[in-house]
């Protein structure tokens, strides 16, 4: 089964807006929980302006499921992730200031300085994971560098989706086989949505772990939180892995 984490950085964007505790994060977090998410991710970007670094101390004291934490390995990320010790960790290549995660790792280019910090999140007891492309050789390097996950960037699905979705997903599914024979864990994540969640999740094996936030919290304006979580937990039931 493929657990659903709620990315929660559009709620904490809204609660910057108003420099207000309100919405809650950590109740929210913890009300996704009570219905039904298996995880809760949150991606603090270097300006903060949705997910503070605060933020990852406080989740990781209520999150009863797994805690998820993606951020750009700046020093300060990494001394705030190895203080607080979530359950997993998803490095991400973006620049500061970039507006949303857009490419994966150059595993290869970059294998010296990731093997480097995925080393000091495994000896901290983290669950390591690199935001990649579905590409042979980028798996090759991330096994290289020892890391425990790999997530596929799924923007270029999501996109394609509409078009042609057996193209769409063609190369993940492929990636994936590729994956689970190197032993690399994997996940996936960016605009997945209630449209295209099911059909990923059908078609990519292995795929554990699937973090979704723009849409889901998008969809709650109109469901209610409860009940959006529960139709993304339908479709990926519905996938039948
Ligand atoms: N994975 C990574 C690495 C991301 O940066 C994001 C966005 O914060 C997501 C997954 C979730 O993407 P979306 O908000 O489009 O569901």
């Amino acid at each position: 089964m493929v657990r659903l984490s709620v990315n929660l950085n559009k709620v904490a964007l809204i609660r910057n807006s108003r420099g207000s505790n309100y919405p809650d994060l950590i109740r929210v977090a913890q009300d996704c929980e009570r219905f039904g998410a298996q995880g809760i991710t949150i991606h603090p970007r270097p300006d903060q302006r949705h997910a503070r670094y605060d933020d990852v101390a406080a989740l990781k004291e209520v999150v009863t499921t797994e805690l998820n934490i993606e951020g750009y390995p700046s020093e300060e990320f990494m001394q705030v992730v190895l203080a607080a010790r979530p359950d997993q960790v998803t490095l991400v290549p973006d620049a500061p200031g970039q507006l949303t995660s857009d490419h994966g790792w150059d595993t290869v280019g970059r294998a010296d300085e990731l093997r480097d910090i995925i080393g000091r999140l495994q000896a901290a007891g983290i669950r390591s994971s690199l935001f990649v492309d579905p590409e042979d050789n980028i798996l090759e390097g991330a096994v290289a560098i020892g890391t425990d996950r790999v997530e596929f960037y799924t923007g270029p699905y999501a996109h394609e989706f509409s078009r042609d979705r057996a193209a769409a997903v063609a190369p993940f599914a492929r990636a994936a086989r590729t994956a689970a024979t190197l032993g690399l864990g994997l996940n996936a994540g960016h605009d997945l949505n209630l449209d295209n969640l099911t059909y990923f999740a059908a078609q990519v094996p292995g795929l554990q772990e699937v973090s979704i936030g723009h849409a889901l919290v998008t969809d709650a304006l109109y469901y209610g939180l409860s009940n959006t979580i529960q139709q993304y937990l339908h479709r990926l039931a519905d996938a039948g892995n």
